[in-house]
């Protein structure tokens, strides 16, 4: 088996030697636009393998998809990242530009690999990726209900004073500031969090959380990729050994909590297949009301690359 991950910055260099320390597949291939990066970076990763012991083969190439025929995955994570003061949905033209050309080439030599969006605006690129795939939506996915329950629950562990692993939660909606994380369907190690913190506690931290991006961004002059590159990881590993994990997934809803045609956030079943269902949860009216004012954000940024792509037609 081969994962593909496209773009060897930040992320898609994290992402790469996450699965290749966890031997995910025995082939993992880097690909950037520009020349010697990804080879770069591949080499490196290839190098640890004698010492962290792995056997994952890990290359690198130039713009080059014939090195990417037949992938079973293929993480997207080309684009610009974000800057102080910028918002995701800032970077919306260019990197919808170059989230369709990598997935035309993609699509070419993978016609029946499973597509993991990592790019930002995240819903709106899943979207873009899935427009020009063509593939059904239980085939093409983006990254971010993981980074963001990952932040969560770091958050959650730091202010309890608990281990990380201990934490359980979900969090639905689009990748940006309205974000739902779900206090209700949060444990620690079965514990309800809400019988372990007051609720201005957990309101802070939800808080925190869906600024979570925009706080890295500021502390380092650029987007986070420790955090990111892992959570791809997890979902091209969970596809790759078919583990059917459960993990809040960016998908395209057709009539799922009441919304169609959309591109966000919900827990769904990981497996070799792709998306191998949606989990529909019972929402309170205000969770409900919330998601469906995240939906309606994404559902904006649709609108605009739906105008680009006509405009470019
Ligand atoms: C973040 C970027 C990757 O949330 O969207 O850090």
């Amino acid at each position: 088996m081969k994962i593909t991950v496209v773009g060897a910055g930040n992320v898609g260099a994290t992402c790469a030697d996450v699965l290749a320390h966890r031997d995910a597949a025995h082939e993992i291939v880097l690909v950037d636009i520009k020349p010697g990066i990804a080879e770069g970076k591949a080499l490196d990763i290839w190098q640890s393998a004698p010492i962290d012991r792995f056997n994952a083969k890990t290359i690198g190439v130039t713009n080059n998809y014939l090195a990417t025929a037949n992938s079973t995955v293929v993480v997207i994570t080309s684009g610009l990242p974000r800057k102080p003061g910028m918002s995701r949905d800032d970077l919306i033209e260019t990197n919808a530009v170059i989230v369709k050309g990598v997935t035309d080439q993609v699509i070419q030599y993978s016609p029946c690999a499973i597509i993991i969006v990592v790019s930002n605006p995240l819903d709106a690129m899943t979207y873009q990726a899935y427009i020009t795939s063509r593939f059904p939506r239980t085939r093409v996915m983006g990254m971010a209900g993981i980074l963001d329950t990952g932040r969560y629950k770091a958050f959650i562990a730091d202010e309890l004073n608990v281990s990380p692993k201990d934490i359980s939660a979900l969090l639905l909606g689009g990748h940006g500031d309205t974000m739902v994380p779900l206090p209700r369907y949060t444990t620690v190690s079965g514990i309800p969090l809400t019988e372990m913190l007051p609720k201005e506690r957990i309101d802070a931290i939800v808080e925190r959380t869906r600024f979570g991006g925009g706080e890295l961004v500021k502390l380092m002059g650029t987007s986070a990729w420790y955090a990111p590159g892992s959570s791809a990881a997890r979902m091209a590993e969970a596809i790759t050994r078919n583990h059917r994990r459960v993990f809040p997934c960016c998908v395209k809803l057709e009539g799922e909590y009441g919304l169609e045609n959309v591109f966000v956030g919900v827990p769904v079943v990981l497996g070799k297949n792709g998306i191998e269902s949606i989990i529909e949860l019972k929402l309170t009216d205000e969770e409900l009301v919330q998601l469906h004012e995240s939906a309606k954000a994404v559902k904006e940024m649709m609108d605009v690359l739906d105008k680009l792509e006509e405009k470019n037609r």
